[in-house]
C-alpha cells in the first residue's frame, strides 16, 4: 500500500462492489475459495462492455483481424511446446515460522536479511521452482495419460490454430487473431482483491507479420492500446510505459512493454505488449510436426510469421476502471444541506447500467405509467434502470454510487398539467456535474445514444 489514504480509499472501492454487487468473494457462504471472484448483476454488466468495447475496437473496426474463442482444457502437448509445462514457474518459499507459502519476490529485507512479509521470521526454505499450471484429467482414467491443463493464457491456442484460421480468413499478413476468455494460474499469493487472482480473464490478440515490421508494429500496438485505455476513461496520467529490461523479459521477446495502471496499492501492471518474434509458431511446427509457416504469394517466399502481442487482464482492467471512476464530492440532501456523496464517475460507454427512469412519486397513476413507457422507449437501445422507491434525491445518490450516467424524471410537467407546451417532456440529470436539462421523450434515445459514445 502506498500510503494510510490510499489504503482506505481501496477498502471504500472493495466494500462498495460488495454492498453494490459489482464483485464477491468466490463459495462466500463456506468460507470463500482464495483468488477467485463472482461478479454480481453490476459487475457483469461492467466486465461486458469492456469486453464488448475491446471486441468493437481489436475486431469489428479493423479489416486485418479475425477473432476465435478456444477450450480451456489444453492438450499437454501445446504446453509442453510452448514451455510452460517446463518452465511456467514462480519461486516459492516457506515461512518455517507461520507456515505462509510466499512468493521470493514477495520477502521483505531488513539490514540485508531476508524476512516473512506476515510473521517477520527470517526461518526461512530454499527457493523452489513452482509451476502455476492447474492439471486436470480427462476422461475416466487418472493416470499420466489422460493430464490436461487449463489454459494459463489464451494465447496458445491461438498459435495452434493459426494455420487454420489462416486458410478460412483469407488474409494476408499482417493480421491477427483475437480472443477474449478464462486463464487460470495457480498463484501462490493472490492478492489486492481482483488483481492476481487465480482464475481470471484475457483479452489477447496475436498480430501476424514479416520478421522486418516486428520491432515497428510493437510501437504501433503501444500506442493503440494506449488510445484504448483513454477510450474507456482511464486517465493517460494515471498510466505507465515500463520498457522491460532485457534480463526481465522472456528470451524469445525482443521487446516487451509492460502497461501500467497507479491502482491504490501502487503501480502494477495492466497489460503486456510484447513481440514474441517467431518463438511459438516455430516450437509448435517443431513439436507437431505440421507447417505453421505463410506462404507469401508476391514474393513466392515461406517462412514462420512473427507475432506482436498486446495481452490485457479483463479482471485488472475492471479493477482499474472502478479505482479510476471512484470519487466523493459534495451534494444537497433533500433540504439543501451539503452531504458526501459516493460517485463513480464511469465513462458512459463501460457504464453498467446506462440510464435511471424515475416517476418523481410512485402513487400517481399518471406518472408512473409515462415512466414506465420511457423504459420501454430506451431499453431496446441501453440498459435501464426502473426505481420509483424512496426520495428523488436518494434515487440520484443510489444511481450516483453505481455510476449511472444519466437520469430522467417525469414530473408534472410531463403530463402537462402546469403549461401544456412541456407536455411529454422530461428532465434529464447528469451525474458528474449533477445539471437537469428538460427534453422532449422522443429525442431521448437519439440524445442518450450520442452521449454514450
Ligand atoms: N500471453 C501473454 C500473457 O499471458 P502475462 O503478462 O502473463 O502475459 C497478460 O498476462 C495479462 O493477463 C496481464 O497483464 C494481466 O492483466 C493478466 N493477468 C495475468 N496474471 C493474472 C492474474 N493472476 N490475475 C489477474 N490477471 C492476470
Amino acid at each position: 500500500m502506498n500510503s494510510k489514504a490510499d489504503s482506505e480509499r481501496m477498502e471504500k472501492i472493495v466494500s462498495l462492489c460488495k454492498r453494490r454487487g459489482f464483485i464477491f468473494q468466490s463459495s462466500e457462504i463456506y468460507g470463500g475459495l482464495n483468488g477467485a471472484w463472482d461478479y454480481g448483476p453490476l459487475g457483469v454488466e461492467l466486465k461486458r462492455n469492456l469486453k464488448d468495447y475491446w471486441w468493437r475496437a481489436m475486431v469489428h473496426e479493423r479489416d486485418d483481424v479475425v477473432g476465435m474463442d478456444g477450450a480451456i482444457l489444453t492438450h499437454p502437448e501445446v504446453l509442453r511446446a510452448s514451455g510452460h509445462v517446463e518452465g511456467f514457474s514462480d519461486p516459492m518459499i516457506d515461512c518455517r515460522s507461520c507456515k505462509a507459502h510466499l512468493r521470493f519476490d514477495q520477502l521483505i529485507e531488513k539490514k540485508g536479511v531476508k524476512q516473512c512479509p506476515n510473521c517477520g521470521g527470517k526461518d526461512l526454505t530454499e527457493a523452489r521452482q513452482f509451476n502455476l499450471m492447474f492439471e486436470t484429467h480427462v476422461g475416466a482414467a487418472a493416470d499420466e495419460s489422460s493430464i490436461a491443463y487449463l489454459r494459463p493464457e489464451t494465447a496458445q491456442s491461438i498459435f495452434v490454430q493459426f494455420k487454420n484460421i489462416l486458410e478460412v480468413s483469407r488474409k494476408k499478413l499482417p493480421f491477427g487473431i483475437a480472443q477474449i476468455g478464462k486463464a487460470f494460474r495457480n498463484e501462490i499469493n493472490p492478492r489486492n482483491f481482483t488483481f492476481r487472482s487465480r482464475e481470471f480473464e484475457q483479452m489477447e490478440l496475436e498480430y501476424f507479420c514479416r520478421p522486418e515490421r516486428g520491432m515497428e508494429l510493437l510501437e504501433y500496438w503501444k500506442e493503440e492500446r494506449l488510445k484504448f485505455y483513454e477510450n474507456i476513461g482511464i486517465s493517460r496520467s494515471k498510466l505507465h510505459v515500463l520498457t522491460v529490461p532485457d534480463e526481465e523479459r522472456a528470451f524469445y521477446s525482443k521487446g516487451t512493454y509492460d502497461i501500467e495502471y497507479e491502482f491504490p496499492f501502487g503501480r502494477q501492471e495492466l497489460e503486456g505488449v510484447a513481440y514474441r518474434t517467431d518463438y511459438d509458431l516455430s516450437q509448435h511446427q517443431k513439436a507437431s510436426g505440421k507447417s505453421l509457416e505463410y506462404f507469401d504469394e508476391e514474393t513466392k517466399q515461406k517462412f514462420i510469421p512473427h507475432v506482436v502481442e498486446p495481452s490485457a487482464g479483463v479482471d485488472r482492467t475492471v479493477l482499474a476502471l472502478i479505482c479510476e471512476a471512484y470519487a466523493e464530492d459534495e451534494a444537497p440532501d433533500e433540504k439543501g444541506k451539503m452531504e458526501t456523496r459516493i460517485v463513480l464517475r464511469f465513462h458512459p460507454r463501460i457504464a453498467p447500467i446506462k440510464c435511471a427512469v424515475f416517476p418523481l412519486l410512485k402513487n400517481k397513476e399518471p406518472l408512473v405509467a409515462k415512466a414506465k413507457e420511457i423504459v420501454d422507449l430506451l431499453s431496446t437501445h441501453m440498459y435501464v434502470f426502473y426505481d420509483e422507491s424512496g426520495a428523488i434525491g436518494r434515487r440520484y445518490r443510489r444511481q450516483d454510487e453505481i455510476g449511472t450516467p444519466f437520469g430522467v424524471t417525469v414530473d408534472f410537467e410531463t403530463l402537462g398539467e402546469k403549461d401544456p407546451a412541456l407536455r411529454d417532456t422530461v428532465t434529464l440529470r447528469d451525474r458528474d456535474s449533477m445539471k437537469q436539462e428538460r427534453v422532449a421523450i422522443r429525442d431521448l434515445p437519439a440524445i442518450l445514444r450520442e452521449r454514450l459514445g
